[in-house]
């Protein structure tokens, strides 16, 4: 009676093989259609219509369908109303185009579905995971004694750097174990430095491990969104007069909106003059370390006692795709757990390798095979040069918006994000409601899809030029037609007419 299940999975039987192949070929067909017809980023269509298409079906038919109605129905009610990541124009955030290359190993990544909690469940997976973090400890400037994890994203790296800090100041300070004991007694005074421009899962790990949103202490920048050392020493010296216990600084080596990249070498040093765990949120910034030309901006990030690095980011990885990085691999033994079931001791007492010692999760994809891939198939050189062809957009970018009157770039790039605002010449007060409208109507007519900020509590628009096919001519486009927008706006508002999208 098994036989019944045998084409629903891909196995020994060449009937399995059979139905395996046609349906990726059908899956296939509706992806490459939906790519042709991608002259836009965005079909621009709103919420309400994508929700009465899916209405199309019930969600849990009580008997199943054929793939190539299904796949029909994919294609028209979801494909075809998604962001087209690799358009040009759809350059809104820390999005990226992902690489064909990553494409088929996540093929392979989801087939074959080892699981990276314990070694019997992937072997050579984990043998190629572990190999993966040698190489990025090598990048990153790490000794022998580091290691680390792939993980989701850079939410969980974060997190993960700051339960590992907390836990090991309670330990050195106090002998005190959270694992065993939960939270010390003098927990609500303890603190966290980074700059006002962190990323805001920092507050949300402090949240989560219980100190609080109010143990982040926020530090002043410089004209270049970077953390200010002499500031960073006033919040030292002020924590320790108010009898508080500063015990991370998290630097960032590209901020989300500027790209900006904290001072690492003088972080190190004062991390180190004052004992404070030092974690840099790479996440953004880490892919530098590929590019000959912008490399030396991560200088002083292998001083760190834990780094964030995304790869669905600049690396070109679909999502999802991160690493936690550990200067000291012995600092795992803060989330190490035995299951009886899974990672037992005595297989670490034979040598077996189980990952699960060193991860939040339990279950855990195969990710590095796709980087793993992806770097085999470029090469080095080839993503250092798209690295570099995305930077120089960016600066090409922020030199249109500085020569233009009607529009003001609110710092200049590091890597490659470009904020900006478009300037109204007839009242200052529209400013905000017109950079909204205009990120609105850039969305709803698909010409565009930006993202929106905000820089000193004014509205602002922003281009993550991730996507190395995006050139200067797009963008200049874009803003060619952001300002078209805007001056349309101004003369609605000027005849006092509502602003309808
Ligand atoms: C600087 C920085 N850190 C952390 C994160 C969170 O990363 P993820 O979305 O991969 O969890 C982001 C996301 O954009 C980021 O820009």
């Amino acid at each position: 009676m098994s036989e019944r299940f045998d084409s629903l999975f891909l196995a020994e039987s060449p009937d399995s093989h059979e139905s395996y192949r046609t349906m990726m070929q059908a899956a296939m067909d509706v992806l490459i259609s939906r790519f042709a017809s991608s002259a836009a980023p965005y079909s621009g269509v709103n919420p309400s219509r994508i929700s009465l298409a899916l209405r199309e079906r019930p969600v849990c038919p009580e008997t199943g369908a054929g793939m190539e109605e299904i796949l029909d129905h994919v294609g028209r009610a979801i494909l075809q109303h998604s962001a087209v990541v690799t358009h040009p124009a759809c350059i809104a955030h820390l999005q990226c185009p992902p690489l064909n290359a990553a494409l088929a190993a996540e093929v392979l990544i989801s087939a074959t579905n080892q699981s990276l909690d314990s070694w019997d469940q992937s072997m050579a997976a984990t043998m190629l995971e572990q190999r993966m973090i040698a190489w990025l400890c090598g990048l990153v400037g790490y000794g022998e004694e580091a290691d680390g994890v792939f993980t989701s994203g850079g939410s969980q790296s974060n997190f993960m750097g700051l339960l590992l800090a907390r836990d090991h100041y309670a330990m050195a300070q106090w002998g005190w174990n959270v694992q065993k004991c939960g939270l010390p007694a003098d927990a609500a005074r303890m603190r966290v430095l980074c700059s006002e421009h962190a990323h805001f899962t920092v507050k949300q790990a402090l949240a989560l491990l219980g100190l609080g949103e109010r143990a982040v202490v926020p530090v002043e920048t410089d004209d270049r969104h970077r953390l200010r050392s002499d500031a960073l020493e006033q919040a030292m010296t002020d924590l320790q007069q108010s009898g508080l216990l500063p015990f991370v600084l998290v630097a960032t080596a590209g901020t989300t909106d500027f790209g900006s990249i904290d001072p690492l070498p003088e972080m190190a040093e004062i991390a180190r003059r004052h004992q404070l765990w030092l974690h840099v949120d790479a996440a953004y910034g880490g892919a530098l370390a590929l590019s000959d030309r912008h490399a030396s901006l991560l200088k002083g990030w292998e001083q760190a006692d834990s780094i964030a690095v995304d790869f669905h980011k600049m690396f070109y990885q679909p999502i999802s795709c991160g690493s936690f990085l550990l200067k000291d691999k012995r600092h795992f033994r803060y989330i190490r757990l035995m299951a009886d079931y899974l990672n037992p001791q005595q297989d670490e007492e034979d040598g077996v390798p189980n990952l699960v010692t060193k991860s939040l999760q339990t279950t855990r994809r195969f990710d590095a095979l796709k980087l793993y891939v992806s770097l085999q198939h470029l090469g080095r050189r080839s993503f250092g040069d798209m690295i570099d062809r995305t930077i120089m957009t960016a600066m090409e970018t922020a030199r249109f918006i500085r020569q233009d009157a009607a529009l003001e770039l609110m710092g200049e790039p590091i890597l490659n994000a470009v904020v900006f605002r478009y300037v109204p010449t007839r009242n200052p007060d529209w400013s905000d409601e017109i950079n909204s409208q205009i990120r609105a109507r850039l969305l709803a007519e698909g010409t565009a899809v930006l993202a929106r900020t905000k820089v000193d509590g004014r509205t602002c628009l922003k281009m993550t030029l991730l996507n190395p096919r995006t050139t200067p001519a797009h963008t200049g486009q874009i803003l060619l037609k952001a300002k078209e927008i805007g001056e349309a706006l101004e003369t609605e508002y000027t005849r006092g007419k509502e602003i309808v999208l």
